[in-house]
């Protein structure tokens, strides 16, 4: 049975960093799987020490050179997403490798951010460089619960996790986006019309009942279903970011296939059937996107081995 990154589920942590990288040209395979064991290794000296955690990913270009015979069908770019009537779109910054690094506090993140940086210097540049913070319980900076319609955290792993046997099993497919906020447009709204445009109450994210939920809410529009009309579930750990001019979240979303992002946009950004958008976009603007593969732990296994012990 396939091995999957604990990374993804650790629950309860409250510091974040994000690091996008693009692999420098001319680079080849062997540096940058070298590169990768060093950043492994320190993750794995750190979580012993620090209860730190590190999720690695992969842009279909990369994972496609370092693992060819281990890519599953459905992966691939981030393509963007552009609705130019209603003035809305979400941009593809598709980069080829993303860590996810997360723990208790922003030392302990810190020391493993900076030695996996250390680690990819030279064979990767850094496109975004983002740490983030858990804001109270859990919220998201406009004040709203975010995570609320996560599956349980013992059912998180079979919701998200690409299933055993099927190609790629164990592995999980990502989504990723850094919104920038207009705190002061969401902040003009009264309290019932903020609830209105998410779908849920803002104290304690209790669903609105389906005759005072708008269309265009948030939750209406993010809620997708296959073509038999099962729910299509995901699995986000989206956490904030913030400094005195620009305020956000760092969007994170883990399914079984990529198919189900592209519902879930379709939906959001008025390119479903429907042509309804929604109206949380008057309120936040996506300045990156990217699609990912976490690779199960055997598949890292075989391409950037952990040295003996180190396990
Ligand atoms: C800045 C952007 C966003 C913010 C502030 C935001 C915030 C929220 C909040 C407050 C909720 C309700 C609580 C919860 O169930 O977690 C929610 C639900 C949800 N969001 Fe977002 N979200 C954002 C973007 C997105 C995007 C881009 C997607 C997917 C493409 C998405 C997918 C979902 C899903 C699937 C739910 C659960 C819906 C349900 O079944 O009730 N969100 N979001």
């Amino acid at each position: 049975m396939a091995r999957h990154q604990h990374a993804v589920f650790a629950d309860g942590t409250r510091a974040h960093h994000h690091i996008e990288f693009r692999v420098r040209p001319g680079i080849d395979r062997a540096a940058i799987a070298q590169a990768l064991v060093e950043v492994r290794t320190a993750s794995a000296d750190q979580h012993l020490g620090g209860g730190t955690h590190l999720v690695i990913a992969f842009g279909h270009r990369l994972w496609s050179s370092l693992a060819p015979d281990r890519v599953p069908e459905g992966l691939r770019d981030f393509p963007g997403y552009d609705n130019p009537e209603a003035g809305h779109q979400i941009p593809s910054t598709q980069a080829d490798l993303w860590l996810w690094v997360h723990g208790a506090g922003p030392d302990t993140v810190y020391d493993l951010a900076s030695a996996a940086t250390a680690a990819l210097d030279g064979v990767a540049e850094i496109t975004l460089d983002q740490p983030c913070f858990v804001y109270h319980d859990s919220r998201d900076l406009t004040g709203f619960i975010d995570g609320s319609a996560n599956p349980d955290p013992d059912d998180a792993p079979t919701e998200a996790l690409i299933p055993q046997g099927a190609p790629g099993a164990g592995g999980t497919y990502a989504m990723t986006f850094r919104f920038e906020h207009d705190l002061d447009a969401f902040g003009l709204l009264a309290v019932e019309d903020q609830e209105k445009v998410m779908g849920r109450t803002k104290p304690d994210s209790v669903a609105l009942p389906a005759d005072r939920r708008p269309a265009d809410s948030h939750i209406t529009r993010a809620e997708v279903a296959d073509d038999a009309g099962e729910e299509l579930v995901v699995y986000r750990r989206s956490v904030p970011f913030a400094d005195a001019t620009v305020q956000g979240l760092h969007f994170v979303s883990f399914g079984q296939d990529l198919d189900r992002f592209d519902r879930q946009l379709r939906a959001i950004y008025g390119l479903a059937e429907d042509g309804v958008v929604d109206r949380l976009l008057e309120f936040t603007r996506a300045k990156t996107g990217s699609y990912w593969l976490c690779p199960s732990v055997d598949d890292l296994d075989a391409v950037a081995p952990l040295p003996a012990g180190e396990d």
